[in-house]
């Protein structure tokens, strides 16, 4: 039976105990869990579906209360069955368990203060009738980026626990406190100076402990597993520097295309889409001095640290492209060109491939080319992680042996590997390229690994920052992107056209290869099928 009593608080404490210093919940902590824009496609998609899944795990808070808002009125069973088709819990005691813990409230205009009065009485109800000391009043704004600061705005003034607290006195003591947190999506701003413009207005109204930038691939179980590859491995932490690695590359590949939604897609590109952010990101764990713990504060720094060494890139730091319709092509889709779609202007310079240097100016990494590449419609769905070794000083094997590389595989069929050269097993005493396989599947059989959003959900709630962007990180992670920008929104370059379904542009490999990266060619990594 899934009941309130029988959440497993065990389980909740130690993912609280891996993350925070002290545990902040207790049995009694009252929660309730706002999702604004809870119609739209991201709230259906990610939002419910891994609040269910924390619910169906028992790690959903005892007391949470779940608030659908947006601002169509709607009953719960209409929201409900929006976002069942997308629930992964199939069986349907969960799922009706689960919406009953939910409720939807209309809250009108974003703009208008009536709607979140409503809102906040909501909230006060579901606190009053469950009396808990310890309150967390939670707010996921899957919202365009439009009505952000005008919804903030109206959060602060009628949902913030201080701006009510004369009408909330009738029913507390005057211990009455509630923490509040606010989830944010990407966009944040275009470049550094609406991005910072945007902090600056959400800073007025918040505190940093208050603010949670949500970037996914933060929440991804191999990213999140760079921090205890690289620092509780005495094997890796002893030669991650410059005398030791040559290059690292960091790759991101869909093979789909925007067809649809090329409009949206045009006015930011494939650098503001996924490399800024999401490859920008992971670029920071690999690179990284180590924390001095595994405090968010601590660890946050350290990014903010290792961006500061990045040298903002110019227009011969990358390399661009956009994809054509491919006449071959198996489906109806990979036909279609980018600038075929009706959304995208015929003359769009915009990049859906794009592959960037960059260079970390500090003691460990000088000299060392980090790359970072992301396409659309490519021949395969990738994204991986691939820090290749110096060569060995002086081969006396007939130069047989290839470099060594690391390889750690974040999607999909999450695994880590690592090339190296063994002897060719039989009569022969030749040099053979093989690899270390750890291959996720096969050796955590049993293992369900959690949806990115489900953990992030999960860490907001228990109220650990380790894994969102913090306002110095993005104006870091802007600086070093702006400067290209500007130039490419200006069209000073035309990107290089590839074909639906390839590998994407040609000369991104010999841009990398001319950098110091080996390729032989001779290796082909074989996942497992799950
Ligand atoms: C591109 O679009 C413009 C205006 O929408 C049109 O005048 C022009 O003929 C188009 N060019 C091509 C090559 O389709
Ligand atoms: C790595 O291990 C998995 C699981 O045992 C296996 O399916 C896969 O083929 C292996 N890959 C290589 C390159 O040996």
């Amino acid at each position: 039976m899934l009941s309130s009593e029988k959440i497993n608080m065990e389980a909740l404490e130690a993912i609280q105990n891996g993350a925070a210093s002290k545990p902040i919940f207790s049995k009694d902590s009252c929660v309730v869990f706002t999702v604004l824009g809870a119609s739209g496609d991201l709230a259906k998609k990610k939002i419910f579906p891994s609040l269910c899944n924390l619910f169906e795990k028992k790690i959903l808070p005892p007391t949470c209360q779940i608030i659908g808002c947006a601002r169509s009125s709607m009953t719960t069973q209409q929201l409900a069955d929006k976002s069942n088709p997308f629930m992964k819990a199939k069986n349907k005691d969960v799922l009706t368990e689960f919406w009953k813990r939910v409720s939807y409230v209309s809250c009108g205009a974003y703009d208008k203060a009536e709607g979140f009065i409503t809102l906040s009485d909501k909230i006060e109800e579901f606190e009053k009738s469950h009396g808990g000391e310890k309150r967390f009043r939670l707010f996921y704004l899957a919202l365009p980026p439009a009505v952000f600061i005008p919804v903030c705005t109206q959060l602060k003034n009628n949902c913030w626990i201080q701006s009510r607290s004369k009408s909330l006195e009738k029913f507390t003591s005057d211990r009455y406190t509630a923490e509040c947190r606010v989830i944010v999506e990407k966009p944040f701003g275009k470049d550094l100076e609406s991005s910072n413009q945007l902090s600056q207005a959400i800073t007025a109204l918040f505190n940093e402990q208050e603010i949670y930038r949500i970037d996914h691939y933060l929440g991804k179980e191999m990213v999140l597993n760079l921090m205890i590859l690289r620092f509780g491995n005495e094997l890796f932490r002893s030669v991650w520097n410059r005398e030791r690695i040559a290059c690292v590359v960091i790759t991101f590949k869909e093979p789909f295309g925007t067809y649809g939604r090329g409009g949206y897609f045009d006015t930011n590109g494939i650098i503001r889409d996924v490399m800024q952010n999401h490859l920008l990101q992971i670029l920071c764990l690999v690179a990284m001095e180590r924390p001095v713990s595994v405090h968010a504060s601590d660890i946050r720094d350290e990014k903010v640290k290792v961006l500061k060494f990045i040298r903002p890139l110019d227009l011969d730091d990358v390399v661009l492209g956009q994809y054509t319709g491919n006449p071959d092509g198996q489906t109806e889709d990979s036909k279609l060109g980018y600038r075929d779609d009706p959304g995208v202007p015929n003359d769009s310079k915009t990049a859906t491939y794009a592959c960037a240097k960059l260079n970390i100016d500090n003691d460990r990494w000088a000299g060392v080319p980090f790359f970072i590449k992301c396409g659309k419609a490519m021949n395969e769905r990738k994204a991986e992680i691939r820090i290749q070794f110096k060569d060995t000083p002086s081969d006396i094997f007939g130069s047989k042996c290839k470099r060594n590389e690391l390889v750690i595989r974040v999607q999909p069929d999450e695994a880590v590997y690592c090339k190296m050269n063994v002897k060719s097993p039989g009569m022969s005493f030749e040099a053979e390229e093989s690899e270390l396989n750890l291959t996720y599947h096969e050796r955590f059989q049993d293992m369900d690994l959690p949806d990115a959003y489900e953990r992030l959900i999960l860490d907001f709630i228990l109220g650990t920052q380790t894994n969102f962007v913090r306002t110095d990180e993005l104006a870091e992670a802007w600086r070093i992107f702006t400067p290209l920008l500007h130039k490419l929104d200006a069209g000073a370059k035309t990107p290089v056209e590839y074909p639906y379904g390839s590998r994407g542009v040609a000369s991104a490999d010999d841009f990398i290869r001319d950098s110091g990266f080996k390729f032989s060619g001779t290796y082909k990594w074989t996942a497992a099928k799950k």
